[in-house]
C-alpha cells in the first residue's frame, strides 16, 4: 500500500509555516514558534462524519490528510469539502490506507457502530489518536477491548458525546455534584425524537458506488437491502444499537455523569418492544429501563431511561432530556436548550439557556492530544455509558431483571444474557478485534 510521507503531505497542504504534531514528536525540524498542526484522517464522512470534517477543516491547527469512505460518492464529496484552499486530501475506501500513513496523527471514526470498536483498535495499534462517534461500542465486550487498547497505546480516545464539552451542561453537572439539589438518588434520561418507518425491503444488488463487503466488514455477511443504509443501519442489531444507542446515549451519558456513577450498575430491569412501527427495525420503539447502582457514596441509586420514538409530545419541554431528582430539589436539562434548577415545591431557583457546543468538544480532543491529558469524553466514560445501552437493550429483549457484576463485566448466573454481551464475526476477517 502506498505511503504518503509526512514531509510530502505538509508540502502539499501548504504546511511550510506549520509543522505537524507527530513531526515534532518525531524530532523533525521544527520552526521556532510554528503552530502545531494535528494531521487527521476522516473515516466515514457520511451524515455525522461530514459535519465533523467541516468542523475540523475550519481549524487552522488541523490538516486533513485523508478522507475514507466505502461509498465512492461520499468519498468524493468529502474530498471536495476537505479540499478548500487547494488542499486535496488522499481519498480511499479502505481505512488501512489511512492507518498506514505515518503522517497521520489522529483519525475521526464516524462509521456505523459495528465499525467503531474494530477501527478504533486498529487505529490505536497503528499509533493514532482517535475521535470515535457515539455510542463508543457496538457491544459491551468490544467497549472493554477499546479501553484496554487505548491504555496500552497511551493515546487519546475521545467519544463523540459533545455534551461533555458543552458549557451549560458542564455547569449543571458541577452544580449537581456540588450538592445544589441535595443528594441525587435518581436520574432520568428520555428520548422522544420522532423516527420514520423504514418499511420492508427485499434483498437487492448494492449500488455500484458502494463497496458493501467493506461496509459490512467484520460483521457476518448479510444480503444488501435498500433500507439498511445509509443511516438506517442503526435499527439492525448486527450494525447498530437502536435509538437507545443513537440519541438516547447522549442523555444517558449526562444522567450517569450527574449521578456520579463511575461504575457499571448492579441490576437492570426493562420492558418494551415494537409497539408502533410495522417495518424491518429490530429495536424497540417503546422502552423503559431502570438501572440500579448498588453503592455510590454509600447509597443505592437509580438511572431511568424512557423512549417513545413515535410520540409528538415532549417531556418537560425537551424531546431528549434529563431530570435529576435530589433530596433538596430537581434539575431539568435539555442539552440543546438549557436547564432549570428547582428547590422544594418546584420553586424555580435558576435558569440557564445554552446550545450544544460541538466545536468545544473537537477543541478538547486536540488539546488532549497536545497536552497528553485525558479528554472530556474519554473512552472509559464512553464505555460506561455505551454499556448502559447494551445492558438496557439486552434486558428489554429478555424482559426480565438481570443482575450484573460490574468488576467482571458479566451477568450473574445468566448464560443467555452473557451471550449477548459480545457479537458474532465474519470468520477470519482482518478487522476482527483480537482478544
Ligand atoms: N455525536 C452526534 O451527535 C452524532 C449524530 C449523528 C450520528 N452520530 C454517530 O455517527 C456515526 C455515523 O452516523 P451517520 O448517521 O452519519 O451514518 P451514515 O450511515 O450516514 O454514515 C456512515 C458513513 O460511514 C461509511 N462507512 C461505513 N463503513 C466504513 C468503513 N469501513 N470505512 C470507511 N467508511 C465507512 C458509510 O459509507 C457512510 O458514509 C454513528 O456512530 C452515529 O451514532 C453521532
Amino acid at each position: 500500500m502506498e505511503k504518503a510521507s509526512r514531509r510530502e503531505f505538509l508540502r502539499r497542504t501548504g504546511g511550510a509555516a506549520a509543522i505537524a504534531l507527530g513531526a515534532r514528536h518525531a524530532g523533525a525540524g521544527e520552526a521556532s514558534g510554528a503552530a502545531e498542526r494535528v494531521v487527521l484522517g476522516i473515516i466515514g464522512p457520511g451524515g455525522m462524519g461530514m459535519s465533523l470534517l467541516r468542523s475540523f477543516a475550519s481549524r487552522k491547527d488541523v490538516a486533513i490528510a485523508h478522507v475514507c469512505d466505502v461509498d465512492e460518492k461520499r468519498m468524493a464529496a468529502a474530498r471536495d469539502a476537505a479540499g478548500g484552499g487547494g488542499k486535496r486530501p488522499e481519498a480511499s475506501k479502505d481505512l488501512r490506507r489511512v492507518l498506514d500513513d505515518r503522517a497521520v496523527d489522529a483519525v475521526v471514526i464516524a462509521t456505523p457502530d459495528h465499525w467503531h470498536g474494530p477501527a478504533t483498535i486498529l487505529a490505536l495499534a497503528a499509533g493514532k489518536h482517535v475521535y470515535v462517534e457515539k455510542p463508543a461500542s457496538h457491544n459491551l465486550s468490544e467497549g472493554r477491548l477499546m479501553v484496554d487498547a487505548a491504555r496500552k497505546a497511551g493515546k487519546v480516545v475521545q467519544v463523540g458525546t459533545q455534551s461533555r464539552s458543552t458549557p451549560h451542561v458542564r455547569r449543571a453537572v458541577e452544580l449537581i455534584r456540588d450538592g445544589a439539589i441535595g443528594d441525587v438518588l435518581v436520574a432520568k434520561a428520555w428520548n422522544s425524537q420522532l423516527r420514520a418507518n423504514i418499511g420492508h425491503a427485499e434483498p437487492s444488488d448494492p449500488p455500484a458506488h458502494l463497496d458493501f463487503d467493506l461496509w459490512v466488514g467484520p460483521a457476518p455477511m448479510v444480503p444488501y437491502r435498500s433500507n439498511l443504509l445509509h443511516s438506517s443501519w442503526r435499527w439492525f442489531r448486527a450494525f447498530g444499537c437502536g435509538d437507545m444507542g443513537n440519541d438516547g446515549v447522549h442523555d444517558i451519558d449526562i444522567a450517569r455523569w450527574g449521578l456520579g456513577a463511575a461504575v457499571h450498575p448492579t441490576s437492570v430491569a426493562a420492558l418494551g418492544g415494537k409497539y408502533f412501527f410495522d417495518d424491518d427495525q429490530e429495536f424497540p420503539d417503546t422502552q423503559y429501563v431502570v438501572f440500579e447502582y448498588g453503592d455510590i457514596g454509600g447509597k443505592r441509586r437509580q438511572l431511568v431511561f424512557e423512549q417513545r420514538i413515535w410520540s409528538p409530545y415532549v417531556q418537560e419541554g425537551h424531546e431528549n432530556g434529563d431530570a435529576f431528582y435530589g433530596t433538596k430539589g430537581m434539575l431539568i436539562l435539555g442539552k440543546g436548550s438549557g436547564w432549570k434548577l428547582f428547590g422544594p415545591r418546584n420553586e424555580l431557583r435558576e435558569e440557564v439557556k445554552g446550545g450544544i457546543d460541538s466545536a468545544a468538544h473537537h477543541a478538547d480532543f486536540l488539546d488532549a492530544i497536545r497536552t497528553g491529558r485525558r479528554p472530556h469524553a474519554d473512552i472509559e466514560e464512553g464505555h460506561l455509558s455505551a454499556a448502559l445501552v447494551h445492558l438496557g437493550n439486552i434486558a428489554t429483549r429478555l424482559g426480565r431483571t438481570l443482575r450484573f457484576d460490574p468488576a467482571a463485566e458479566r451477568f450473574t448466573g445468566d448464560g443467555e444474557a452473557d451471550a449477548m454481551l459480545a457479537r458474532e464475526y465474519r470468520p477470519d476477517h482482518w478487522a476482527v478485534p483480537k482478544g
